[in-house]
């Protein structure tokens, strides 16, 4: 926890739960005000986007770095790469995983598997770091004991995309999604059950988590093209996605 001192001489925490409340203002006055059994801090600082999801602006800021240096590690064992889809399509994503289980298509389908194989080794352990971020986003969003066996990085360059899609290969749909967002911006689409309902854009940044679970769980979803111009000090023109599942039931 950090502290600083308002101006009025009132010590606030500046980091609740992974998230800086120093660029929260309108958050740190509400929470200042609160009586302590309002003390947590996230129903101020998370929007909704549907039922039972949740965008978390900023909330990975503050381990932005750390988060890309674990990712640099897993992808020095697991090489990112662009995975061919059960119809043949090359994916403009490119991929690796982290975990017990990590996320493979190729031209005989989608699958979880424990190995890489690129290498046949197991998929590098998950980093405790990348863990712990997603299982406070997880409880900042009301899903509990949220204990995540796969984590499938994502890395997209200009113009790269992911297509509306459901996340429905994993085994527990009790548990939540988490995906976290690190570089470059881009537009997140969020639909409904149905392939053809109405997606809403949501612009994502640097360090934002977005939540998802109960009854969005099975929500359409994707992002769109990785704009010319998107980039990031962090990353330049690239971004990447951090998405943690619980696969086994
Ligand atoms: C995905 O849902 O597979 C990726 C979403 C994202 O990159 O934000
Ligand atoms: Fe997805």
């Amino acid at each position: 926890m950090t502290v600083y001192l308002r101006n009025d001489g009132v010590f606030c925490q500046t980091h609740v739960h992974g998230v800086n409340m120093a660029t929260y203002p309108i958050a740190i006055d509400r929470f200042m005000n609160q009586t302590p059994d309002l003390f947590a801090p996230t129903p101020a600082l998370r929007e909704p986007i549907d039922d039972g999801a949740w965008l978390l602006r900023g909330f990975a800021l503050d381990q932005a770095d750390h988060l890309l240096e674990a990712i640099q590690q897993v992808a020095a064992q697991a090489a990112f790469r662009h995975q061919v889809t059960p119809g043949g399509h090359t994916m403009s994503a490119a991929m690796s995983s982290c975990g017990l289980l990590g996320w493979v298509t190729d031209r005989y389908g989608y699958r979880y598997g424990s190995r890489d194989p690129l290498t046949d080794q197991p998929w590098p352990e998950m980093p405790p770091i990348l863990r712990q971020l997603a299982v406070e986003a997880a409880e900042a969003s009301d899903y509990a004991h949220f204990e995540p066996d796969a984590c499938l990085i994502n890395r997209y360059e200009t113009g790269a995309k992911m297509g509306l899609h459901q996340d429905k290969d994993e085994e527990d749909m009790d548990a939540p999604i988490v995906s976290v967002s690190l570089g470059a911006p881009i537009r997140f689409l969020f639909g409904g059950l149905a392939r053809t309902d109405k997606a809403e854009g949501w612009k994502l940044e640097h360090g934002d988590v977005v939540v998802w679970g109960g009854p969005s769980r099975l929500f359409f979803h994707g992002v769109a093209p990785l704009g010319k111009r998107a980039e990031h000090p962090a990353t330049g023109a690239m971004r990447y996605n951090l998405t943690f599942r619980k696969v086994r039931a």
